[in-house]
């Protein structure tokens, strides 16, 4: 055998090696991450109290050695220990390894807006000076985001396929209009069907790794409509989940119980927070920790409506009036002290639903649009008699359930059930 031959040998050998130690670490973060953090981060890194760990979202940045920080230090007082104490350092090094072999979706993605094309104008896009031109963060595809009525948008990034969903998928979603949108995945133009059928469902293959990613739309239609999946082992969204949601709610006869249950970090709540917004009409975030309500604000939400990406905002901030100041919020009391809850998790079908259990129970949280006003429905499953109070910041114009208010806070009649309700349109 020629020298050049055994050292090829041995490159592919010690690469395959190499790969086996890799994957073998992932295999041992794996289970670590099923021991604890899934209980914060979810089963499948999609996040629950804790943020999403596989999305292009990060509160404290995605390089290996920003991973192993936050888990080394965790985040004692949002809740996350500092596994550090409790970790080896190769076990901690396994953890992040498994986690970012989990990443998974869209990243960099660019947009680039045209003013005035139309479909018969056959323009190549890449040829031609756009009128805007930004990175979108998070990455999506929303081909809602120009200001004008009639134009073209491309968007260009890369996506992560992760070896665990690497294979087949299928390209699933609905489109309004049956030419005028391209897309490309590695330069090789994905033939979506030309009828005027709406649904799209073509079968694709896809390695792990990073693929390049182009979509370009010219509006050919009074709305824009479309919207995309990657459909496998695990569904990979590649249209903006607002933007779907803005959609498809139209498309419900009932919109006024259209809503949506947004995780973002606010300023104006606690990490952790969970964010319900009802259609642009009221938004409000849910402490799991203690059912407290905050930042309570009337109008846009907060990654709803065209362009918010654009303007530079690197962390969500709710937009429209607020309610409450970032101090005030709405707080259960137990037996007269401010409530200490276990989250167990939301419904979202057919409102939104949190459910928390305290050593004194179970305890759930509905809210729901009634008569062009907030209503937050709570109901309290006990075995015995409990003191029930919530205390309402006195500047909040609100309706409450039978019951008696002195001092800003409010006794229910029934504890077991009571409302608080919040009018829409009269702002403080
Ligand atoms: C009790 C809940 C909880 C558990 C258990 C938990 N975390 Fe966390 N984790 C959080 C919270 C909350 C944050 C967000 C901190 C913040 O908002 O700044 C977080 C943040 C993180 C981050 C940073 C995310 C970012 O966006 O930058 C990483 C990485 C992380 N956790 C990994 C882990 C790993 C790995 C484990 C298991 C060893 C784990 N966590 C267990 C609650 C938890």
């Amino acid at each position: 055998m020629q020298l050049k031959n055994i050292l090829n040998l041995v490159l592919i050998f010690s690469s395959s090696l190499l790969l086996k130690a890799d994957d073998l670490s992932e295999l041992r973060g794996q289970k670590l991450y099923e021991t604890i953090c899934f209980s914060c981060h979810g089963n499948k890194l999609e996040g629950a109290t804790g943020p999403n760990l596989k999305d292009a979202q990060w509160l404290h940045g995605n390089s290996k050695s920003d991973i192993i920080k936050s888990i080394t230090n965790g985040f004692p007082e949002k809740g996350m220990l500092a596994f550090g104490t409790l970790y080896k350092q190769e076990q901690i090094n396994d953890l992040a390894n498994f986690i970012l072999s989990r990443q998974e979706g869209l990243r960099n993605v660019k947009y680039k807006i045209y003013h005035d094309l139309r479909l018969n104008d056959k323009v190549d896009l890449g040829q031609i000076k756009a009128n805007k031109e930004r990175l979108l963060q998070p990455p999506h595809f929303n081909p809602n985001l120009p200001e004008v009525n009639q134009f073209a948008i491309s968007f260009t990034g890369q996506l992560l396929i992760p070896k665990h969903l690497a294979g087949k998928f299928v390209l699933a979603g609905v489109r309004k209009q049956s030419d005028g949108i391209d897309l490309y995945i590695d330069g090789k133009k994905i033939p979506f069907p030309t009828s005027k059928q709406h649904q799209i469902k073509i079968p694709i293959e896809l390695r792990a790794g990073t693929h390049d990613i182009r979509l370009e739309y010219i509006k050919d239609f009074k709305s824009t409509v479309f919207f995309l999946d990657l459909v496998g082992k695990e569904t990979i969204p590649l249209t903006s989940e607002s933007y779907r949601r803005s959609i498809t709610s139209s498309h419900i006869p009932k919109a006024e119980n259209a809503f949506l249950i947004i995780r973002k970090r606010i300023t104006q709540a606690p990490p952790g927070s969970i964010i319900v917004n009802h259609m642009d009409k009221i938004s409000f975030a849910i402490d799991p920790k203690t059912s407290d309500v905050k930042a309570l604000w009337l109008g846009k939400s907060l990654d709803i409506g065209p362009n918010i990406y654009a303007r530079g905002q690197q962390f969500a901030k709710p937009l429209g009036t607020h309610l409450l100041s970032a101090e005030q919020s709405i707080n259960l009391f137990i037996n007269e002290k401010p409530a200490k809850l276990k989250y167990i998790g939301y419904s979202d079908k057919p409102l939104p639903k949190f459910i928390f259990k305290s050593s004194e129970g179970e305890i759930s949280l509905q809210s729901k649009i009634e008569n062009n006003a907030l209503k937050l429905s709570y109901s309290i499953k006990s075995n015995h008699a409990l003191d029930i109070n919530l205390k309402i910041p006195q500047e909040l114009n609100t309706k409450l359930s039978k019951g008696k208010t002195k001092n800003g806070l409010f006794t229910p009649e029934s504890p077991q059930d009571f409302f608080i309700s919040i009018p829409i349109k009269e702002l403080k």
